[in-house]
């Protein structure tokens, strides 16, 4: 089983992060992922016109997307531009998915707060403790912010509150999901809530520098980047993907 995850896109008119959208979703042609997740924020400042353009790379590939809106996501233009890619989107309320896929459980969790940068996800744990319920495969958990502290302060402002809360209810349920896949870094980085795995996927605008611990503001040298997650036998193996960016772009 292979899902594919690809975050953090902010397409914006100059449609750089657009190109290396395309030259991702070109691999993934080939690769065929079993399922796609896209964790949010797909285009910058409500730009319709930038949700129809990745509405039709999404589209192009031949496997079922997934979506959750990140906190740089108009919801309603995401709702109207993105229907056609996945029809289950709500058209009210959050827009949490839970699907199955070949022995393994998709759940994502929407935890945007309108009108705030930070994300929280005290007010979705009843949905989350519902989905859960009856799941007797393996299951990935997927959300946009990391449910902890980054060490990035300037992401750690808008993160995602109430991750101890999350980590209570999750233990409360009979079975642990194999992982907790975020994005919203902008990085792929990896750590853990209680016992279970938290990695974040990389953008494919950009990568943000690593501002850790009042170290000095490097240059970035790292590429955009989507991971590929490998499930077989209950074991999970997720993989680094790289894109340069192409000279032409
Ligand atoms: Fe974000």
């Amino acid at each position: 089983m292979l899902v594919a995850q690809i975050s953090d896109i902010h397409v914006r008119p100059d449609l750089s992060s657009l190109q290396t959208l395309e030259r991702a979703i070109g691999w993934l042609r080939t690769f065929r992922p079993d399922a796609l997740v896209v964790t949010g924020d797909l285009v910058d400042d409500g730009w319709r016109h930038g949700y129809r353009l990745v509405a039709e790379s999404l589209r192009s590939l031949d496997c079922p997307v997934h979506l959750l809106p990140g906190n740089g996501d108009d919801l309603q233009l995401m709702r109207s531009e993105l229907a056609a890619v996945a029809p289950w989107i709500s058209a009210t309320g959050p827009m949490h998915f839970r699907a199955a896929v070949d022995g393994l459980t998709l759940l994502g969790v929407d935890v945007t707060v309108a009108d705030e940068s930070y994300g929280d996800v005290l007010p979705h744990l009843p949905w989350l403790i519902s989905a859960l319920a009856d799941v007797t495969t393996p299951a990935l958990l997927f959300m946009h912010q990391p449910p902890f502290r980054i060490g990035i302060e300037v992401l750690d402002q808008v993160g995602c509150r109430n991750g101890t809360a999350l980590l209570s209810t999750l233990e409360t349920t009979h079975s642990l999901p194999l992982a907790i896949l975020c994005g919203h870094v902008h990085r792929p980085a990896f750590g853990r809530l209680g016992t279970i795995p938290v990695q974040t996927c990389g953008s494919l605008c950009p990568p943000n520098p690593l501002l850790l611990e009042g170290r000095a503001d490097l240059p970035v040298i790292d590429a955009p980047s989507f991971l590929v997650h490998e499930v077989s036998d209950g074991r999970l193996v997720s993989h680094v993907v790289s894109v340069p960016v192409s000279r032409g772009a």
